[in-house]
């Protein structure tokens, strides 16, 4: 390359004007006009004007003819204004032009399968595949760009706190933590296979055993789960765990780091102290432990008014223990049978068998249900939810929890059908009082609600036999803008209490053993009182971002089937090295 650049896109101002440039870039577009060639030149710091006119040289002019959109190319020139009538103040060199005395073709691009200006002219499939060129769109830019400055940030608010960057290994044990772990069989160790961790999550409750007393990680974590527009099977977390602390301690660090990423990579200040709301009260009201708070629809209770109506459902759903909820639709009355229909199908895929439904029109019900209803329980209803002339109430009955999450989900989408969130409002919200444990109906047992080394309330470790489900968990989430974005818990650091939960959890004394000895062991020497928390970082970024998933905040993502279209990943490995492995694939017979 003869032509190496003295400036990059960003550096050319107005003050430099007269003088000789070089830049170097990609070719972003190529205008004729009227024999006078423009040509817009993109590095990572901007783009500038090329103007080749009429009087340039002919090899010139010619040499620009053939050049087409990515072309990498160096331009040699000096640097002008633009005439007044030219001026683009969309560009921030838009008073700006170099008129080019030399152009060097650094390398000719092939046509893109899709328009880099324009990333809608091709579809996901296609850019995940060519991946590095939809990494030259302007957005992709922007978002890993901000993404960088994110985990800048961390790290400077992390280290100004004292914590210690400490790394942790990927090739470890298998301790399933809730998903699926990817495997990684062993060539030394036949038979023997190495997981890729979950999350750091016992590594990092060592180093607080070995006394390092604030760890922080930025690190990869891998899970083999279902996945969706906030889901990845490898994505990254800011990992943190801390010694002698309590719930307080590690909340109000975590919310001074969010709000310290915030302020630095979005300049908005979040409003401070967030708001905390326990498990059960956000279920109540929003039908979800992850509520999105930037817009106000809230569930109520309708079981005292359900009880006195005649609709069957209702009393066999009361009778039977299950609860009955509503949701006012502010002018949902207008809503057709399909709009109805489609919400009744979001409301069917968490689990409900239907949704109900009434009208309120002239200060009294109609439709739906509204039958059931005798005069008085209009109005109990009416005053009860709040409702106005022209809304719509829709009803979930159920088990609790499918009640709310049914219900939960319709408010969600709501919210965006009926455009009621403010799209520039950040809404962070602190959960706390999860329950211990889940029971897993399927499996006839009791599941980890976060982890198995999550701390039960000490008010509650009386019930840990008796009553395991109204145990309360020492853990707490954060909610921004309706996702999950973080979580974590004051951990269990007694031998004796982390045996009696591994064995609440159906794990055999000989398992946990087996499985997390090393643990159990490290608990005898000296544990600290310690807790921690870990954000998605992705999901983060995302929500900064403003984009609607994590694929647009990771550099090389994978789709919702976890395959890389780019690489094609994951792929079959030679016949060799599964000899090598020991290992035989098994062809499923079936289709
Ligand atoms: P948890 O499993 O809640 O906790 O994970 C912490 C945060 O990581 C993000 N997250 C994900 N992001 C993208 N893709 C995924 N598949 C995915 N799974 C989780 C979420 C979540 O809040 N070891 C504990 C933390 C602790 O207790 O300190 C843990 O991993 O934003």
């Amino acid at each position: 390359m003869k032509l190496k650049r003295t400036k990059r896109c960003h550096e050319l101002t107005e003050s430099l004007v007269g003088h000789e440039v070089i830049i170097n870039g990609w070719i972003n577009t190529r205008r004729d006009l009227g024999g006078i060639y423009f040509l817009d030149i993109r590095d990572r710091y901007g783009m500038i004007q090329v103007k080749v006119g009429t009087d340039a040289p002919e090899s010139l002019r010619n040499q620009v003819r053939k050049i087409t959109p990515e072309d990498v190319i160096a331009v040699r020139g000096i640097l002008a204004f633009r005439p007044k009538d030219a001026i683009n103040p969309a560009m921030s060199t838009g008073t700006l032009e170099i008129l080019a005395d030399e152009i060097e073709l650094l390398n000719k691009a092939k046509t893109p399968p899709f328009e880099i200006t324009r990333r809608e002219t091709g579809s996901e499939d296609l850019r995940l595949k060519y991946r590095y060129l939809d990494l030259r769109t302007q957005s992709l830019q922007k978002n890993l760009i901000l993404r960088h400055r994110a985990a800048q940030a961390a790290r400077e608010f992390l280290n100004q706190e004292d914590f210690l960057e400490i790394e942790t290994p990927f090739l470890m044990k298998s301790t399933p933590e809730g998903a699926r772990d990817f495997l990684v069989p062993s060539r030394l160790h036949v038979g023997h296979f190495y997981a890729l961790p979950q999350s750091p999550q016992t590594y990092k409750q060592l180093l607080m055993v070995s006394g390092f007393d604030k760890y922080y990680q930025i690190v990869k974590c891998f899970r083999d789960e279902d996945l969706r527009a906030d889901r990845q099977p490898e994505f990254t977390q800011i990992d943190l765990e801390m010694s002698f602390v309590d719930e307080k301690d590690v909340c109000d660090v975590a919310e001074r780091l969010l709000s310290y990423i915030m302020r630095k990579v979005r300049n908005v200040d979040l409003s401070m102290p967030i708001p905390v709301l326990s498990y059960h009260e956000a279920m109540e009201k929003y039908g979800t432990d992850k509520p999105d708070t930037r817009f106000d629809l809230q569930l109520f209770s309708v079981d005292m008014i359900a009880e006195k109506t005649s609709f069957q459902i209702f009393k066999s759903v009361l009778s039977a223990g299950g609860v009955i909820r509503g949701l006012v639709v502010p002018g949902g009355s207008t809503f057709s049978r399909k709009e109805i229909e489609e919400y009744t199908q979001i409301a069917k895929k968490y689990g409900l068998q239907g949704l109900t439904f009434v009208k309120v029109e002239g200060g009294s019900l109609s439709g739906g249900i509204s039958k059931f209803f005798t005069l008085e329980l209009m109005k109990a209803l009416i005053q009860q939810s709040n409702a106005k002339d022209g809304d719509l109430i829709f009803f979930s009955a159920d088990r609790w929890e499918t009640a709310l999450t049914a219900l939960g989900a319709v408010r969600t989408q709501l919210g965006k059908a009926l455009n009621l969130i403010d799209k520039e409002a950040y809404h962070a919200l602190w959960i706390h009082e999860f329950p211990l444990l889940e029971r897993n109906e399927e499996e006839n047992r009791y599941e980890a609600k976060h982890h198995p080394f999550t701390a039960p309330n000490p008010e509650d470790e009386g019930l840990l036999e008796t009553n395991p489900e109204k145990v309360r968990a020492r853990a707490y989430d954060l909610v921004l803008n309706g996702h999950e974005i973080a979580g974590g818990s004051i951990r269990i650091h007694h031998e004796e209490l982390q045996k009696k939960m591994f064995s609440i959890l159906g794990i055999s004394s000989e398992e946990a053993r087996q499985k997390f000895g090393f643990l159990l062991d490290a608990f005898q020497y000296g544990a600290p009182p310690h807790g921690g928390i870990a954000f998605g970082f992705d999901r983060l970024v995302m929500i900064l971002a403003g984009a609607d998933s994590i694929r647009e905040v990771i550099a090389f993502p994978k789709t919702t089937t976890a395959q890389s279209l780019m690489d094609n990943a994951p792929d079959v490995v030679d016949e060799k090295q599964l000899k090598e492995l020991h290992l035989k694939v098994e062809k499923d017979e079936k289709p």
